[in-house]
């Protein structure tokens, strides 16, 4: 009997999903005679059963197409909103994998999505997962599809912003998306010459951007670009984030660490995303007038760089043949030039950060890029 397999996507969209789920899609009927089915709107489709049909006609012309053509959402299978509760749907879930005689759901998604799935996986279902997010944080994998796209646009951006910024002679600060991770600000600003880059995993000083600015400006250069990630946050709020982090760990009754992460959350939110706050505060420090441009979902919107298609098709094919083989718990991954195969549980809770001794944190400050820390 043929095998019937699910395919849903989770999180956030990211370019290149539609390039991934057709390859899955027509490698496992082409060269396995599969079935595929795709379920809507994440993991919320799957416990709703709403699903389509995925023959050769619904994956036709769907490579180039932005976003998902099956609806995502960040819905958890243990904690969905139902009217107005939240509630453990999980059972809902596994008992719709296997009405639908499912041998194998793929699921398409960023970091929640692997723990999603590593979930669904410790219930017995038959589970393999793509890494998908254009913040590129995922762990155990060299890269995701969807960042080069983001890449791209957040490249163009910096460039057209230069020569507004050059006109006026201004600050401009543009913010990218990573609320974690800063591979997207740090290759977009490198790539685009931005003269400041702060990303979550360097803590900035502010004296240190403004002393930096005033410095460009003092040698004639009488504009700046800074490019932010969204996460990224002063050294006094991340060592209160760090403290708020330790004391969970350290806690030991439940009501303590919940009350710990509450204050963790409003910490992160007072402390992230103050890209106009920042910019504000550079226009009094050095006396240049400033602007913000907030990228936000451009970033993720649109058709996938032909990188992305050749990632997403590679892995996605690469699936079909691990579904083949009966490789279930693992998420597809790349290594150097290699497709490779990861355990699910070594993926959950991995989130991928830029090493401070990554390559291109050193190109970066030997190109005089100040990164907010003051070893530039
Ligand atoms: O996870 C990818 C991402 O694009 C992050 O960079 C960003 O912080 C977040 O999604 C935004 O999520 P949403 O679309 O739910 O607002």
């Amino acid at each position: 009997m043929s095998k019937h397999i699910g395919i849903l996507t989770s999180g956030g969209d990211t370019p290149g999903l539609n390039a991934a789920i057709r390859a899955v899609g027509k490698a496992c009927i082409n060269k396995y005679g599969m079935q595929t089915t795709g379920f809507l709107d994440g993991f919320r489709g799957l416990m709703e059963n709403r699903s389509i049909p995925l023959g050769p006609k619904a994956l036709a012309g769907i490579l180039t197409i932005g976003g998902t053509f099956l609806g995502t959402s960040r819905e958890k299978p243990y904690k969905m909103m139902i009217g107005n509760k939240v509630q453990d749907m999980t059972d809902a879930i596994v008992e719709n994998y296997y009405k639908n005689h499912l041998d194998c759901l793929v699921c398409l998604g960023g970091g929640g999505t692997q723990k999603n799935a590593y979930h669904l996986a410790k219930q017995g279902l038959n589970i393999i997962t793509l890494p998908k997010t254009i913040d590129n944080d995922v762990g155990m994998t060299d890269i995701t599809f969807g960042y080069d796209t983001a890449l791209g646009i957040a490249v163009e951006a910096i460039d057209r912003l230069h020569s507004t910024a050059h006109s006026h002679h201004r600050i401009i600060v543009v913010e990218i998306m990573g609320h974690r991770a800063g591979w997207l600000a740090l290759g977009a600003g490198i790539s685009g010459g931005a003269d400041v880059i702060l990303i979550p995993e360097i803590p900035y000083d502010i004296n240190i951007i403004a002393e930096s600015i005033t410095q460009r400006s003092r040698s004639g250069k009488s504009f700046s670009i800074v490019a932010v990630a969204e996460g990224a946050l002063t050294r006094e709020g991340n060592s209160k984030i760090e403290d708020a982090k330790r004391r969970i760990n350290e806690a030991t009754k439940k009501k303590e660490r919940t009350e710990i992460k509450n204050e963790l959350r409003k910490l992160d939110k007072e402390y992230t995303g103050n890209t106009v706050f920042l910019a504000k505060k550079l226009e009094k420090m050095t006396g240049l007038e400033s602007r913000v441009t907030i990228l936000g979902h451009l970033q993720r919107g649109g058709s996938p760089s032909a990188a992305d298609r050749l990632l997403a098709t590679r892995l996605g094919t690469a699936c079909a043949r691990y579904i083949n083989e009966e490789k279930y718990g693992n998420m597809v991954a790349v290594s150097g030039d290699e497709t490779c195969l990861v355990p699910l549980q070594d993926v959950v809770g991995k989130l991928k950060s830029v090493p401070l001794n990554h390559p291109l944190i050193q190109s970066a400050r030997e190109v005089g890029t100040c990164l907010g820390d003051g070893l530039d």
